[in-house]
């Protein structure tokens, strides 16, 4: 586990002015940006970086309530053509970057939190972590209070557990992968085989 300091970028402690969510919406990456704190606490992160995993808690669904047209105008090449459910990250991390919110880790963990990605460091995890092991989504309940109960401790065990689910969740509705959640899964993996 690492933690990148990332370069000086805004970092609000808020809701982006643009943002297009619902109230649920708003409560949902609330209750991630809580999760978020306790873990950055536990594992004694400075204050600096906790304001940075608050920004990428706040931002990543910001964009997630707007017209999918509104959301690719916003997106270019193959960004542009991805499926409705995943313009929401790569459509708020354009918006931020074009804002100068947050910097490139930042903006990447929001980019690719619904897909997850191989570079992901210690933000990035988190976010794809606490996306699906917030409390309120209402699914798996005391599964994900177990895995929760884990954190930060476990951090990679919980990783790869969450990983494994949300990746056997897509199969099981016959949807397709993303070479980047491929990819992540296999960073999660591959030392098993060496
Ligand atoms: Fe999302
Ligand atoms: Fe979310």
């Amino acid at each position: 586990m690492t933690e990148g300091t990332g370069s000086a970028g805004a970092v609000a402690a808020e809701f982006p002015s643009w943002a297009r969510m619902t109230a649920a919406r708003r409560e949902h990456a609330l209750r991630v940006a809580g999760l978020m704190e306790g873990w950055a606490r536990g594992l004694d992160l400075p204050a600096d970086a906790r304001a940075r995993w608050k920004l990428a808690a706040l931002h990543h669904d910001a964009l997630k309530d707007a017209p999918a047209r509104e959301l690719r105008e916003l997106l270019s090449g193959d960004e542009a053509r991805l499926a409705e459910p995943l313009l929401h990250g790569p459509a708020a991390a354009a918006r931020m970057e074009e804002e100068a919110i947050g910097d490139p880790e930042v903006c990447d963990a929001v980019r690719y939190h619904t897909v997850g990605h191989p570079s992901f460091r210690l933000l990035g995890q988190a976010l794809y972590l606490a996306d699906w092991l917030e409390p309120g989504r209402g699914f798996e309940d005391d599964l994900r209070r177990r895995l929760r109960s884990r954190l930060p401790g476990d951090w990679d065990g919980v990783l790869r557990e969450v990983t494994r689910r949300r990746i056997g969740d897509l199969l099981e509705k016959t949807l397709p992968l993303r070479p980047e959640t491929v990819a992540f899964w296999n960073a999660r993996v591959v030392e098993g085989l060496s």
